[in-house]
């Protein structure tokens, strides 16, 4: 009997990630061009301080965010930027958004995670409803970090009463379940047709051991908690089969070690994203279903070609990907360097997930 061919290279066509935190100034130049290298776009997340929330502030963010790919010499790479949903938005922010091309909404209730002080204190009121109606009529996309106030391991759970009632209410309306973390939450997905997910690394690869198990280690502490390997391993097969109703979302979130020792939640995934989702669909014997994990289902969830020039773009002038089984290393930490007179002085060292280990495959 032949021997089954080895595969030695892989080619990706338009990766996206569905979910990243960029940040802003000396972080966001240390820490984009991880991303701009390996992805065709990412939709991008307004937690910062202050908040994204209006078109003007959209906007702005947007320029930096160019400005800073152009500078990195990354080509290719565009951000969607996402607004975040607080209390004082109104239906005309929202029509002004639409119709300048910015679709995309996020949903923090108010204290759930970094920089959710400005998110919403009742999902369902009068105020919420009636923008959820408007962003229903405006074809806009509500992308959710879904916990509740409860208890850790059971908060995406308790929050799932309020996607039911979101996904009833709004049928039109697409929600997007963000880095969905527990396997009570998977039927969800087969039980309303409005309801999706995206789903991070560290979801589908890491369980509470890893985070507690040995030593606590801060570099496994995102939120929302990854949890047990029965969570863990559910989630692997949505992402190994690249269930449709899923899609690649980092959720690859910097913070300087002196914040992770803190106690800051979120997890540094970006560098080496691709290389490491390879070697985990390799192992698995899943290669096939890759492409459709990090891009075609996005694709087709988010329907860009309905309503956004990109997906015409992205077609005629496709990013591909090269990967090839070559080892690489996952850098120990990355710095921030901030100007001090002449010299550029390190600000903040951000440390990535499984910093300094050794990959099977690397991005050329
Ligand atoms: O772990 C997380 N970090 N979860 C989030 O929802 C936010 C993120 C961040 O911004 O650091
Ligand atoms: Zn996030």
């Amino acid at each position: 009997m032949e021997e089954p061919k080895k595969i030695t290279s892989v080619v990706l066509k338009n990766p996206l990630d569905m979910h990243l935190h960029l940040r802003d100034g000396i972080t966001m130049r240390a820490v984009l061009p991880f991303s701009a290298r390996s992805f065709v776009g990412a939709l991008i997340m307004p937690n910062l301080i202050p908040p994204i929330d209006s078109l003007e502030s959209a906007r702005a963010y947007e320029e930096r965010i160019l400005a800073c790919v152009k500078q990195s010499a990354c080509e290719n790479f565009t951000p969607l930027c996402a607004l975040y949903m607080t209390d004082s938005l109104t239906t005309q922010m929202l029509e002004e958004c639409a119709k300048a091309g910015y679709k995309f909404l996020k949903l923090y209730p108010k204290g759930a995670t970094t920089n959710s002080q400005h998110g919403v204190s009742s999902v369902l009121d009068s105020h919420m409803c009636a923008l959820f109606e408007a962003a229903q009529a405006l074809e806009m996309i509500v992308c959710i970090h879904g916990e509740s106030g409860g208890f850790v391991l059971d908060r995406e759970h308790e929050f799932g009463s309020v996607l039911v009632e979101l996904a009833t209410k709004f049928p039109r309306l697409k929600f997007i379940i963000e880095h969905m973390s527990d396997h009570r939450t998977i039927p969800l997905l087969e039980n309303y047709e409005n309801l999706y997910a995206t789903l991070t690394l560290h979801h589908i690869t890491l369980d509470l051991d890893a985070l507690a198990g040995g030593a606590l280690c801060h570099h496994h502490f995102c939120k929302p908690v990854i949890k047990t390997p029965k969570d863990k391993e559910a989630l692997l097969d949505l992402a190994l089969n690249a269930h449709p109703k899923v899609s690649f979302g980092s959720d690859s979130a910097p913070h300087g070690l002196e914040s992770k020792r803190n106690g800051a939640a979120g997890i540094f995934s970006a560098p080496c994203l691709l290389p490491q989702l390879v070697e985990l669909f390799e192992h698995h014997e899943k290669l096939g279903n890759l492409q459709a994990f990090v891009s075609d289902n996005a694709m087709r969830i988010y329907d860009f070609a309905s309503w956004s020039p990109l997906a015409q773009e992205w077609e005629r002038n496709p990013k591909y990907v090269y990967l090839e089984k070559t080892p690489c290393e996952i850098p120990q930490g990355v710095g921030a360097y901030q100007a001090i007179g002449d010299e550029l002085q390190i600000s903040e060292e951000i440390i990535p997930l499984r910093a300094g280990e050794r990959l099977k495959w690397t991005q050329k």
